[in-house]
């Protein structure tokens, strides 16, 4: 592998049940390319019991830590190694410990500076790289440009951040309770389909009607403190009142009642049950009806977000990026067009660690200290 004359980061993810490695070279143009990306998933652990289960998940990274950096470094010497960055939050405390452990290890014995990762500002650094070395990788051609509207949408997450430059960020707006992909997982396990749901509700949708029922998309009223200071110091004109949080808890129990419903019993019904007492074409309705009420949710926001801070690019990261429905609805109600990145570095990927991790370096960000860098399971952007 040849490298050029720009730095070259590895990074680590270990927030989930993905097990990640990646190395990203950063030019002096800043453009991002991809040098190697190795991900190993312990989700057939999990499958049994519908979502990832912590416990299983950080044994599983302690098993896959050190053969998958192996796997992502091969053919690279650590002297062509200019960083390391590792996601310390948000995510599963176990499973973040491992990673932590490994990268604080590495750093020290290798002696390379360490940069600390949110989880969530990663997913949308992924779509910073711009260039592959790999094959398989269908990458945007432009970066995005700021400012950014991010809209991170995973199984663990459901966030709006404007991004007004690097590490200048307003959290918008976060989910409540349940991200969109959790609500997904929970559909599918009403509707009899395997974990993860997004792509087995999102393939049963397609034989159902989407408006079969009424299903609420939650009001909300709370609005983030940061992003009350960020209307205080625009234009008066431009200020707005309204929420960017999400809360997806009372869709799924909407969905609960309403499979209930339409077999004729009532809330007592086991919901473990109700698969094998729904129709096929039940299953396909409440597929499509959660479907696209749960995609409007998000989409009915970026909408609103889009017209209040007119970024020049709206970003997507997280699992659910991958779904054709929501890439339908934004592309029919958002004024500009979206670049995807890559269904490979959207899903949880040491890629996008090492994107980040990668600007933190060429942007002379403070490096963590090896020998104290903690876990946050729960950072916020
Ligand atoms: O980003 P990710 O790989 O992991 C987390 O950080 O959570 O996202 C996983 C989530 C799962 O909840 C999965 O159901 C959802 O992404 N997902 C989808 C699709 N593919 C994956 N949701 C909707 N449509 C899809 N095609
Ligand atoms: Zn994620």
């Amino acid at each position: 592998m040849i490298i050029g004359m720009g730095l070259t980061i590895l990074g680590i993810e270990t927030s989930c049940d993905e097990t990640a490695a990646a190395l990203v070279e950063i030019d002096d143009k800043q453009n991002c390319t991809l040098l190697s990306n190795v991900v190993l998933s312990s989700m057939d652990l999990h499958a049994k019991y519908g979502g990832v289960v912590p416990e299983l998940a950080a044994r599983s990274h302690v098993e896959s830590a050190i053969p998958v950096i192996e796997e992502a470094t091969k053919g690279i010497g650590w002297d062509e190694i200019d960083g390391i960055a590792v996601t310390y939050g948000a995510g599963l405390g176990g499973s973040l410990l491992v990673g932590v452990m490994t990268a604080r290890t590495l750093a020290i014995i290798k002696n390379k500076p360490l940069f600390p990762v949110n989880h969530v500002e990663a997913h949308i650094y992924a779509n910073f790289i711009n260039r592959s070395k790999l094959d398989g990788y269908s990458l945007p051609v432009k970066q995005p440009a700021f400012p950014i509207l991010g809209v991170i949408v995973s199984g663990g997450h459901s966030q709006l951040v404007l991004f007004q430059n690097h590490f200048e960020y307003t959290l918008l707006g976060r989910t409540q309770d349940d991200a969109i992909g959790e609500a997904f997982d929970k559909v599918a396990k009403i509707t009899g389909l395997p974990y993860p749901g997004g792509p087995s509700v999102g393939a049963l949708a397609k034989h159902g009607d989407a408006y079969a029922f009424n299903l609420p998309k939650a009001k909300m009223s709370s609005v983030n403190p940061n992003l009350n200071i960020l209307r205080s110091t625009r234009q008066a004109s431009s200020i707005k009142s309204q929420s960017y949080d999400f809360s997806f808890s009372g869709l799924k129990t909407a969905v609960l009642r309403q499979a209930q419903e339409l077999i004729g019993e009532d809330y007592t019904f086991p919901s473990k049950d109700l698969p094998e007492r729904l129709s096929e074409a039940q299953k396909a309705n409440i597929a499509a009806t959660f479907q696209r009420t749960a995609v409007e949710t998000i989409v009915d926001k970026v909408i609103l977000a889009y017209e209040e801070f007119s970024p020049a690019t709206v970003v997507i990261g997280g699992g659910v990026a991958a779904s054709p429905e929501l890439r339908r609805q934004l592309s029919e109600r958002l004024p500009i067009g979206i670049e995807y990145q890559d269904p490979k570095l959207m899903t949880d990927n040491g890629a996008m660690v090492a994107a980040l991790g990668s600007f933190k370096a060429f942007l002379n960000q403070d490096a963590a200290d090896p020998y104290s860098l903690d876990i946050f399971p729960n950072l916020s952007m």
